[in-house]
């Protein structure tokens, strides 16, 4: 145990082994409030985040599995981080200095989240990170070049930090040798209800864009950005996720409810990107972010896996919300970039932010 010069702790136990003998520990960590989030070696993945709702009562607002052969087994990314390149590649290519690139295509002929065994699925070492913010842990992978087929060998780390304000920060920065291509992002599944009680459409949604990325049938962006104004993707102010999840509009058809990017702002700017609350509960989860996009996915194929406590996880059980750069940006030239070249250091910062009214 160790005790850094907050109240927060971090407690260590065994949770696993890799299929070559690795040990996977379950780190927890916890602040004065009793917020603990836990995270395994396995996927660099959040396990749980235990919050109270209003009136005091903790229970856990992630979705995820009791054991380390689940996750390998079903795990729809709950909780991973997601590399090298979260979210969908135009057929699985790209070019960098006209050298054609090509990874798995994975998902319906397109490339997601990093491929066949992409960072959801890599051991990631752990070490507790001296913070005064509060309980800290420093993961680190060093992903070979050519690895999954991407270019350049890439030097990873991610800090996760809980601090006595509450807030879960999550910072991501990456170097390489070669040019390459990175969008790294966190995949936690959330039902702020608790144990996942129900689905989530009476959750409200408040989303701070005036645009999102539309797709093809395939999900991938057509290229162009589209006003929220007058469609169900308007969450400028806030409404439940079940208002529109069922709208006959052609971009709600095509994500089988939502599925999309919004558009958040400037790259490597900090600002406010969502807000999520669950009215029975007084649960709220603000996210702040440094990403020019948020993913915000409703958990359209979650098919009934059964979770941590015997508890199932049927469609529409939980949502994410993922700040990323905009899916296949290596093929759109007119999206923000997702080059990184040598010498440079990518970065990225992500704040969940637990509250109750
Ligand atoms: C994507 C979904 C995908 C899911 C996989 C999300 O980030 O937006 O399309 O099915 O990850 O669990």
């Amino acid at each position: 145990m160790t005790t850094n010069p907050v109240t927060a702790t971090i407690t260590k136990k065994t949770f696993g082994k890799m299929s070559d003998g690795r040990e996977v520990f379950q780190y927890t960590l916890s602040n004065k409030n009793n917020i603990s989030v836990g995270v395994i070696n396995y996927g660099g993945i959040i396990t749980s985040i235990v919050v109270p709702d209003r009136n005091g009562k903790f229970e856990d607002i992630a979705l995820g599995f009791d054991t380390l052969e689940d996750y390998k087994a079903y795990s729809p990314y709950f909780g991973a981080i997601i590399g090298r390149y979260g979210n969908r590649i135009g057929n699985g290519r790209f070019t960098i200095d006209g050298t054609e690139y090509h990874v798995a295509q994975n998902n319906n002929g397109q490339h997601l989240h990093g491929g066949l065994k992409g960072f959801d699925k890599v051991y990631w070492t752990i070490e507790p990170f001296d913070s005064d913010e509060g309980a800290a842990l420093k993961l680190t992978y060093l992903s070979p070049d050519g690895e999954e087929g991407y270019p350049g060998n890439l030097s990873v780390e991610v800090i996760y930090l809980l601090t006595d304000g509450n807030e879960f920060k999550i910072l991501i920065s990456a170097t390489t040798d070669k040019k390459t291509i990175v969008n790294l992002t966190t995949h936690s599944y959330f039902n702020l209800l608790g144990n996942a009680k129900r689905d989530i459409l009476d959750h409200q949604i408040q989303l701070f864009a005036d645009q999102f990325v539309p797709v093809s049938s395939t999900l991938i962006p057509t290229g162009k950005l589209e006003s929220v104004g007058n469609t169900p993707f308007d969450f400028r102010t806030p409404h439940t996720i079940g208002e529109g999840i069922d709208s006959t509009h052609e971009q709600v058809q095509l994500g089988l409810g939502y599925d999309h990017t919004w558009v958040t702002g400037d790259v490597g700017v900090k600002k406010k990107i969502a807000v999520a609350y669950e009215p029975t509960t007084g649960r709220e989860l603000t996210v702040y972010s440094t990403e020019p996009g948020v993913q915000f996915y409703t958990g359209n194929f979650l098919n009934g896996a059964k979770g941590k406590n015997g508890v199932v996880y049927p469609k529409r059980y939980g949502f994410c919300l993922e700040p990323q750069h905009f899916p296949d940006s290596p093929n759109k030239a007119d999206f923000p970039t997702v080059i990184l070249k040598p010498g440079e250091r990518f970065h990225t910062e992500t704040v969940y932010k637990f509250s109750t009214r």
